[in-house]
């Protein structure tokens, strides 16, 4: 069986890690910061659980949350060009403060989700 990208990559320590490294870019840049809630406790667990669980990690999230409709979760919020570049840079930085825990195709790899993925999640 194929190792998943959540196992090769070490797991739930990789993802919560990555999830607090994005939130410290979250909390750096205001255009991000705002559109958060002022404890951002749950905000990191659901971004962490849904990453574990799409790259084949536990299935935590969907037990939680459901299904992820992210699309229509983010709905609430104003996501146009400048939101989506200031969210894919603090995901960029998270990516490079863990240089060195993942090879560069899985980064390449994650990377590329990222970017479509927000690139999808734009709706202004
Ligand atoms: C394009 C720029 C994006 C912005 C501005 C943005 C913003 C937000 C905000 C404000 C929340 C609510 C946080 C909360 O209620 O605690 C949220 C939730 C979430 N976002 Fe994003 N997001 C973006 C892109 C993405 C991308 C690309 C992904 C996945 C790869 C993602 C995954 C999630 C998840 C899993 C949640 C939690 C959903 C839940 O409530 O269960 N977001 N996002």
């Amino acid at each position: 069986m194929d190792e998943s990208l959540f196992q090769a990559v070490g797991g739930e320590a990789f993802f919560r890690d990555l999830v607090d490294a994005f939130y410290v870019g979250v909390e750096a840049e205001p255009l991000l910061r705002e559109m958060y809630p002022q404890d951002l406790t749950e905000s990191k667990d659901h971004l962490a659980l849904f990453l574990m669980q799409y790259w084949g990690g536990p299935t935590r999230y969907g037990e939680q949350r459901g299904h992820p409709r992210l699309r229509m979760r983010h709905e609430p919020f104003h996501i146009n060009r400048a939101a989506r570049d200031a969210w894919l840079a603090a995901m960029r930085a998270a990516l490079d403060s863990l240089e060195g825990r993942m090879t560069s195709d899985q980064r390449e790899t994650l990377w590329s989700y990222f970017e479509t993925a927000a690139n999808q999640l734009r709706n202004v």
